[in-house]
């Protein structure tokens, strides 16, 4: 599916439109692989994805590599992966047992660990367009979310 938005709140809705889908289709383990530059809102997406289950104060997790959040059952790992250049710092955070552990994995730069990324992600890609500053395009593919929505 493709998205356009023209604001943050907008791009927050289609994170939580996501959450809807996926906990609603009885999907509570799921892998979300995000790509996108620096301030384009990937963080503001998954603030989105989170606010569907109650959880509030998500926050870049850049330094911490990654911040789990749990609500009523619900985990939500939220990673960064900008600071991660090689397998050896993947695998030092743990990565191999987060990945398999149940939960939504969500991780922004995974364009920094593609070989590290299970068959069965889901893709969401959020890109500028040129037309106005805050306008933006967010692309959701794989995970059988382009017959779901
Ligand atoms: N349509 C939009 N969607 C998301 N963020 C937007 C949008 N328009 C402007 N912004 C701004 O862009 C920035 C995105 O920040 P953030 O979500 O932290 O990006 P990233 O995690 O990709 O680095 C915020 O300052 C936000 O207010
Ligand atoms: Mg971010």
């Amino acid at each position: 599916m493709i998205f356009t938005t023209k604001n943050t709140d907008e791009t927050r809705a289609i994170g939580r439109k996501i959450a809807e889908k996926l906990h609603t289709g009885g999907t509570e383990t799921a892998y979300i692989a995000m790509r996108g530059e620096m301030g384009v809102g990937k963080t503001a997406f998954v603030s989105g994805f989170a606010s569907y289950f109650g959880i509030s104060g998500v926050k870049s997790p850049t330094y911490a590599v990654m911040n789990q959040y749990s609500m009523d059952g619900i985990t939500i790992r939220h990673f960064d992966m900008y600071r991660i250049t090689d397998e050896d710092d993947l695998y030092s955070i743990g990565y191999d047992d987060y990945v398999n552990a149940r939960g939504y994995n969500i991780v922004e730069w995974s364009e920094n660990i593609e070989y590290a990324i299970p068959d069965s992600a889901i893709y969401v890609s959020i890109e500028r367009l040129p037309e106005c500053d805050e306008h933006r395009r967010i692309t959701v593919t794989g995970g059988g979310m382009e017959i779901q929505i």
